[in-house]
């Protein structure tokens, strides 16, 4: 309120005022004392709210109650050495200076000058903006980070602009309905006029900031329909669309009438303030939401529950048969929108366009059905295994155990009980299971499929279900990547973590962005990593060691694992058996997908540096040819 009392007095209503009003105005007097009263109100309670905000912090932090922390001096310590304490302490000063310039308002005249007004707005924008620091927003590392504390602070500065600027917004409306003078019609007018063009600019900067914030802290659409708190946001935004709506009414309809009129004006001064009272209810409803939502875990952190039982999906586009008619809902679609277009530049036609552009569109929504498939609550829900080796191996041990009968020991379809089902169990490593989501799979695997799928919630609990969902991921990546006919893309490297030679322990992710030459090193390989070790090394390469047998082959340079879940689920990738793996070496691209495959006896043959090279460039420039034809191991 108090930044949006700064900025209503220097943008709105003071150059109204000075304009219209007479100097001995007492009209003017009283409201500028009233506002010189609000904004002492709210500074005290900025003030004292930030305080108790800070003693209730410490306490939490320290799991003490309030008078106990008080005592043990632990305010004062999160106070100097935290940085919430930091910002405390530069929003006490801010408000310090507040105070003053409050002082320097004078009620006959104003802002002494100009650059006074100037002042205040700048240091109520810092007071309030200074708040995202002990936000959300202050979290993130490095650029996003930063992108998202600049927009936080935005969005706050913007907000308070706007909510704050309309208490004293209606106390203009309601002086001037008061006055009852032609006078004082044209300065309600003014301002609300003045207010309007303000507000479309920090409107426009609440949109842009808050879908920021959004991506940041929802991300998806399924989140934000699916989680607590993206419900919560959106209807905050549809309060604050329901403001808007109010605004446009006081601005475009309202206005006008106060200029023509002077009988009518009381009537449309009272309505004029009722909008502004029922704007400032609805803005205190948004500011209540933000309180909840700023307890609430962002929805990018939380699995969401989709609500619809279906979704959309453009699969039709690459299945022949509905092919046709997706085409041309599609094309629909387009016309629609392009009447719609039609009708907004060309003025005489805008009846006949916009009628086409609603038929178009009817006509599109009406025929959803090819580009929509089932979806259930888990749908949009994400493995929380990340995917590694330690994941799909755990899977492969339970898939063995629970699935294999039925779905085959790959997942081909092909266990001894799958004679008798009806329907048979699919080929899970087939390209339907790979169309299907990770979130679907789980909601099958969890509540079974018919009579003959059996449901699962019970016996597996939920991190085993998603291993599960790793595995037959892994197996069908195994599958393509081996298939060798075509180059593969897009089949990601299972995760693990190494050991490097400096002490550190980076996962496979943290190389993101080189090249991964990865060796199976078993007793045959020492030869090899010697070698290795000796050539010059490409910088934009970095080579990882997985050692069979932590014997087998001596500390070189390289960063290096032991765990046997590596060799055992890269195994698959390269079809052979993870005893079977030494010798054995892969090439991950930048973006962490597998991409190559070499063992000994395979040409070109890696192990002359050159064609190592060679198959590194052809990465790098996106041609890599197929990995091997064959995966029949020739080593003995
Ligand atoms: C008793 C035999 C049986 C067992 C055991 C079994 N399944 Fe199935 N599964 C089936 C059959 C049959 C279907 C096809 C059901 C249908 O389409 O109506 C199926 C379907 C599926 C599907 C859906 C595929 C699709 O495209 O619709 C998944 C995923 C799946 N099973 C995973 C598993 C996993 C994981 C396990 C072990 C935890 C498992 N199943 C155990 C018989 C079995």
């Amino acid at each position: 309120m108090l930044s949006g009392l700064m900025f209503f007095l220097l943008l709105v209503l003071e150059p109204v005022v000075r304009r219209v009003t007479a100097r001995s105005d007492e009209a003017v007097l009283r409201l500028r004392r009233h506002l010189i009263v609000i904004g002492w109100a709210s500074l005290g309670l900025g003030v004292v709210s930030g305080a108790a905000w800070l003693v209730l912090l410490a306490a939490r932090l320290t799991g003490q109650p309030v008078a106990a922390a008080l005592a043990a001096g632990v305010v004062g310590k999160v106070l100097t050495e935290t940085r919430f304490g930091d910002d405390c302490l530069v929003r006490l000063a801010l408000a310090a200076v507040l105070g003053i310039l409050l002082v320097r308002i004078d009620p006959v005249r104003g802002w002494r000058s100009k650059a006074e007004g100037m002042t205040a707005v700048l240091v109520a924008a810092g007071f309030i903006a200074s708040l995202a620091w002990a936000g959300h927003g202050g979290a993130g590392p490095g650029v996003p980070g930063t992108i998202q504390l600049a927009g936080d602070a935005l969005h706050l500065v913007a907000a308070g602009a706007w909510i704050g600027g309309l208490v004293p917004f209606v106390l203009v409306m309601d002086c001037a309905r008061r006055q009852r003078s032609a006078t004082w019609n044209v300065v309600a007018a003014d301002v609300t006029v003045r207010f309007s063009a303000f507000a479309v600019v920090v409107v426009a900067a609440l949109v842009l900031t808050g879908l920021v914030n959004t991506w940041f802290l929802v991300g998806s659409v399924p989140a934000l329909v699916g989680t607590e708190y993206g419900r919560l946001l959106l209807v905050k935004v549809a309060l604050a669309v329901a403001m808007v709506a109010l605004a446009a009414v006081n601005r475009l309809s309202l206005m006008p009438r106060l200029r023509h009129s002077t009988e009518q004006s009381a009537s449309v001064l009272a309505r004029l303030r009722r909008n502004g009272l029922i704007e400032v209810a609805l803005g205190l409803a948004i500011l209540g939401i933000v309180g909840v939502l700023g307890t609430t875990p962002p929805a990018a952190h939380t699995q969401s529950l989709w609500p619809f039982p279906l979704r959309l999906s453009v699969a039709a586009l690459d299945d022949p048969a509905s092919r046709l008619p997706a085409l041309l809902v599609l094309a629909a679609a387009l016309g629609g929108a392009a009447a719609f277009l039609l009708g907004l530049l060309a003025r005489r036609l805008r009846r006949p366009a916009f009628a086409a552009g609603t038929v178009f569109i009817l006509l599109a929504a009406s025929r959803l059905g090819p580009f929509t498939v089932a979806a259930f609550p888990t749908s949009f829900q994400a493995s929380p295994t990340g995917f590694s080796a330690r994941s799909i191996a755990a899977g492969a041990a339970l898939f063995a155990q629970h699935c294999a009968s039925c779905h085959g020991a790959q997942g081909r379809g092909d266990g001894p009980a799958a004679e008798e089902l009806t329907p048979p169990p699919p080929d899970l490593t087939g390209a339907d299971i790979a169309r299907q989501r990770d979130g679907d799979l789980y909601w099958w695997i969890t509540n079974g499929i018919g009579n003959a799928m059996p449901r699962f919630a019970a016996a597996l609990d939920d991190t085993a279900r998603w291993t599960l969902i790793d595995f037959i991921r892994a197996s069908a990546d195994a599958r393509r990547f081996g298939a060798g006919d075509k180059p593969v893309t897009g089949v990601p490297a299972p995760g693990f973590s190494v050991e490097c030679p400096d002490g550190s322990t980076p996962s496979l992710e943290e190389f993101h962005g080189k090249i991964v030459h990865l060796i199976f090193a078993g007793t045959r390989s020492a030869g090899r990593l010697q070698h290795m070790g000796h050539t010059a090394a490409d910088p934009g390469v970095a080579t990882v060691v997985a050692r069979l047998a932590p014997s087998a082959s001596p500390d070189g340079p390289f960063c290096s694992t032991d765990d046997p879940d590596v060799p055992e689920t890269f195994a698959r990738y390269a079809g052979a058996a993870a005893a079977d793996l030494d010798g054995t070496e892969f090439l991950i691209d930048q973006a962490g997908s597998l991409r190559a495959l070499w063992h000994p006896g395979l040409q070109p043959d890696w192990s002359n540096p050159q064609a190592l090279a060679d198959a590194v460039a052809s990465i790098r420039r996106g041609t890599l040819a197929p990995a091997a034809a064959t995966h029949v191991h020739v080593h003995n």
